[in-house]
Formats: C-alpha cells, structure tokens, sequence
C-alpha cells in the first residue's frame, strides 16, 4: 500500500499523524482549551495514540491529520476521519482539535471539509459521523456549518454526546 499522502488546503497543509508527531500532538494536547475536552495526557499515552494512528494509516489508509498553517509552519491543530465503532457499528468519524489560537478562524471547517472529501470522493463512503459532548457548543457549530443533520443523543461512559450524520446524498450536487 502506497504511503498516505499529505494533503493542502487553502491555508493547511495536512499531514497523516505518525510517531514523528509524538512532540506537535503532545503540545496540542497540553492545551488547557483542548485538555477540557480530551482530558490531561501523559507523554506516554501520546506516544502510544501516534503509534496506533501510525499504524491505523498503514492497514486503514485512514486516520487523523496534524494540521500546520502553510504560510507559516506553526501547528494549528489535528483533526480529519477515522474508523470508529459509534453507535451500534463501524463508521468513518470525522474530528478535530485546534490550538486556542487558531479558533474563531474557520481552520476546523476547513480540515472537516477535506475530510468530506476525502471519505465521498477517495473512500466512496456512504455516510460520515460526527459526534461531540452535547454542551460542545463550538464542535456542534462546525458539523452543522459543514452540512451534519443531527441524529441523536447518545451515552458513551455515561457521558451525553449528540451523534451527527452526514450522507452521501446530501452532498451531491
Ligand atoms: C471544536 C473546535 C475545533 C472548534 O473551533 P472553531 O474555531 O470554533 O471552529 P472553526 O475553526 O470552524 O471556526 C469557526 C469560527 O470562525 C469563523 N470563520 C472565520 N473564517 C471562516 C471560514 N473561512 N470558514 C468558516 N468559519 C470561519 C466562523 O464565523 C466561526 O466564528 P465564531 O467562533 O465567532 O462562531 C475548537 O473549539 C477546539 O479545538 N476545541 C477543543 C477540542 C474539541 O472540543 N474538539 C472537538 C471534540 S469532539
């Protein structure tokens, strides 16, 4: 299998995460912005996330991107598909992740809708998800700008999270 490429869009250039990333992603993740969602990690726990996403990449040929802004190199973020078992099956998952920096900037739109493209136009997907923590109010704003219909609320770990969806079909013509 050929290896996954990286990607531009107008102002990212999207890279396949891989165990040279363990530094950018800890960073991201020592965000206190984004540790309120994800959580405090050890450098460990990275370690372990980009050797697993690595190899996901390899036997998949899909998984989550870092996301470096391309006019300057900083790292904005990660996002982008994944499979993932959500709601009762395997389904392609979109997601994404910035620096407190970079919100407000539309660079979450902009990996999701390269996401979009690639699970519709590459991976001949049927159907992407989306699913964040029912007060997430900024993560809900960017699958309802990028076109997700919401499905449902769901329990993961007790935990409340909405389950957006996205078909095919709604995005043709
Ligand atoms: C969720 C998260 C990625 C959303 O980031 P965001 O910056 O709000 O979303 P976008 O990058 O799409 O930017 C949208 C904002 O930029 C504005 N914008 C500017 N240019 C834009 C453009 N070209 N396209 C779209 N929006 C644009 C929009 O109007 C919107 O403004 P608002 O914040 O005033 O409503 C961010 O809050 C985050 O990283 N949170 C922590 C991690 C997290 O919760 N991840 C999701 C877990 S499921």
């Amino acid at each position: 299998m050929s290896y996954p490429r990286i990607r531009l869009t107008d102002r990212l250039r999207l890279e396949p995460v891989d165990v040279k990333h363990a530094d950018d992603l800890f960073d991201l993740y020592l965000d206190p912005a984004v540790a309120e969602w994800y959580g405090r990690w050890t450098r460990e726990q990275v370690d372990r996330e980009v050797a697993r996403i690595a190899r996901s990449w390899s036997v998949d040929g899909v998984h989550k991107w870092m996301a470096y802004h391309r006019a300057t190199g900083e790292l904005v973020g990660r996002g982008g598909l994944s499979r993932k078992h959500v709601d009762g099956r395997e389904r392609l998952e979109l997601g994404w992740a910035l620096h407190r920096r970079f919100w407000g900037q539309g660079y979450a739109t902009e990996i999701g809708r390269a996401g979009l493209a690639f699970a519709f136009d590459e991976l001949d997907a049927d159907e992407v998800v989306s699913f964040t923590e029912v007060h997430n109010h900024r993560s809900r704003a960017v699958m309802e700008r990028l076109g997700f219909r919401y499905g449902k609320d769901m329990s993961i770990n007790g935990e409340s999270f909405a389950l957006y969806l996205l078909n095919r079909a709604s995005t043709d013509g």
